[in-house]
Order: structure tokens, then C-alpha cells, then sequence
């Protein structure tokens, strides 16, 4: 497909319009473990939005086997418009979605690797952001995003250390903003490493509050 014609298909899947409060989610969810904490915040996320009368597309991305390795083809391919069947496959869901619900781990202060591949291959020059004569041009502008990250460190140590606004700049503009998703909340999970099972609970009826008051 060209980059005319995905271009298109951003266009004809915008934001949801009128009365129909229903909208298209894609939810992004990076995890190895099916028994994890992480992956509970994510089957919260997706009965919540479910039971809501949302269009739900879960994007699992070691269950699907996703391969996060930008490779030479990638580049020449983002340059031809040929873009690979799996890449195409994850922008054909994105451009169908009204928003985005990216859930994943804090490894090393920032996104597992498989996620930050993700973004590698999918967010691709032609279909997430152009360049040409006024400048940068943010090809997803019009979705929007909530992101949910679990962490095992405290939330006093990382707004001390100054770690969330760091975040905040490499993640949520850096990437996010980057191609003109809007990041509507970016809800940190912190302790969970330590915490009891109740808190747990605590926190995913959380996840359910930060999605319920939305504004898409
Ligand atoms: C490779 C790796 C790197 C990690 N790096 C961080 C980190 O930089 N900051 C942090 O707060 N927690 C870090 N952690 C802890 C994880 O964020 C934590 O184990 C995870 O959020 C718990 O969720 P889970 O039970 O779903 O795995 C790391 C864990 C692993 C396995």
C-alpha cells in the first residue's frame, strides 16, 4: 500500500463523529506473562471498555509473536510505500482506531523492547509522521491515547528523582505526541512489585476510573 492510499485510510477511520458515543480502541499490551499483574491491568482495560459498548481490537504483542527489529527492509520499504505484511497488518488496526490503550512494564525507566520496536516499525515515516515543506506533519493527529504502565519503584523516589517528568518527555511527547496522538492521561502503577494483593485490586479498579472518565 502507498502512502497516498494509507494516508486515506487514516482520513476515513477518524475520531467517531455525531451521537454515537461508542468509539474504536486498540489496545496495546506488552507483557510475557499471561498470569502477570500487567496483564490483569490489561484484561481490566479491555472488559471495562467492552462492557462500555466499545469496538476492542487487543494487540498482544509476545502473543502475537510481534517482531520488534527494525530492519534494512523496514527503512527502504518506509521510502517505497511497500511496507511488510506484519507492520501493515498493526497500521491497518491503528489507523481503524479512534484511541489508543498502551499498557506495558517499566523496564530500565522506559518501554520493553518489544514495545519500543513496535513503535520502531509501526510508527513509520509515511504513516505516523511526514516531513516536507512546512515542516513536520503528524499523520495520526486526531487519536488520542491512555497509557498504563506498572513499576516497582516508589512513586516518592521517582517524582524525587525526577524520573515521571523525564518520562513524560521521552514517552508521551517523544513518541506520542510526536505523530499527534494526544496523550490523555498517563497513569503510572507504582510499588506493584511490593504491594498487597487488596492494593492491587485498589489499583485496577483505578485503571477502570481513568478510563471511564475520558473524554476521547
Ligand atoms: C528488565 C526489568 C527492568 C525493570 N526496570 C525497572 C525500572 O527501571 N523502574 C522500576 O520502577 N521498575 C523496574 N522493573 C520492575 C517492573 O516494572 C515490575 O516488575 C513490573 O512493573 C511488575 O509488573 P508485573 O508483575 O506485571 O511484571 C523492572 C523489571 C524488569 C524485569
Amino acid at each position: 500500500m502507498g502512502l497516498q492510499s494509507l494516508t486515506h485510510l487514516i482520513g476515513d477511520y477518524g475520531r467517531n463523529k455525531g451521537d454515537d458515543p461508542t468509539m474504536k480502541y486498540v489496545v496495546i499490551v506488552a507483557h510475557p506473562n499471561p498470569d502477570s499483574f500487567t496483564q490483569s491491568v490489561c484484561h481490566t482495560a479491555v472488559q471495562a471498555l467492552e462492557a462500555s459498548g466499545h469496538e476492542v481490537k487487543l494487540r498482544d504483542l509476545y502473543k502475537i509473536g510481534f517482531n520488534p527489529l527494525l530492519s534494512v527492509d523496514d527503512f527502504k520499504n518506509s521510502k517505497s510505500g511497500e511496507i511488510s505484511e506484519d507492520v501493515k497488518t498493526e497500521q491497518q488496526h491503528i489507523a481503524w482506531a479512534d484511541a489508543l490503550i498502551v499498557i506495558y512494564p517499566l523496564w530500565w525507566a522506559s518501554l520493553p523492547a518489544i514495545l519500543k520496536g513496535y513503535v520502531d516499525r509501526v510508527f513509520s515515516y509515511g504513516f505516523a509522521y511526514s516531513m516536507d515543506g512546512n515542516g513536520l506533519q503528524k499523520l495520526l493527529s486526531g487519536k488520542s491515547a491512555v497509557l498504563f504502565t506498572t513499576m516497582g519503584n516508589t512513586e516518592e523516589h521517582y517524582n524525587n528523582v525526577g524520573m515521571f517528568e523525564a518520562m513524560r518527555k521521552t514517552v508521551d511527547e517523544g513518541i506520542f505526541d510526536f505523530v499527534g496522538i494526544k496523550v490523555l492521561e498517563h497513569k503510572y502503577l507504582t510499588s506493584v512489585t511490593t504491594v498487597d494483593n487488596a492494593t492491587r485490586e485498589q489499583m485496577l479498579e483505578e485503571v477502570k476510573s481513568v478510563l471511564a472518565k475520558q473524554k476521547m
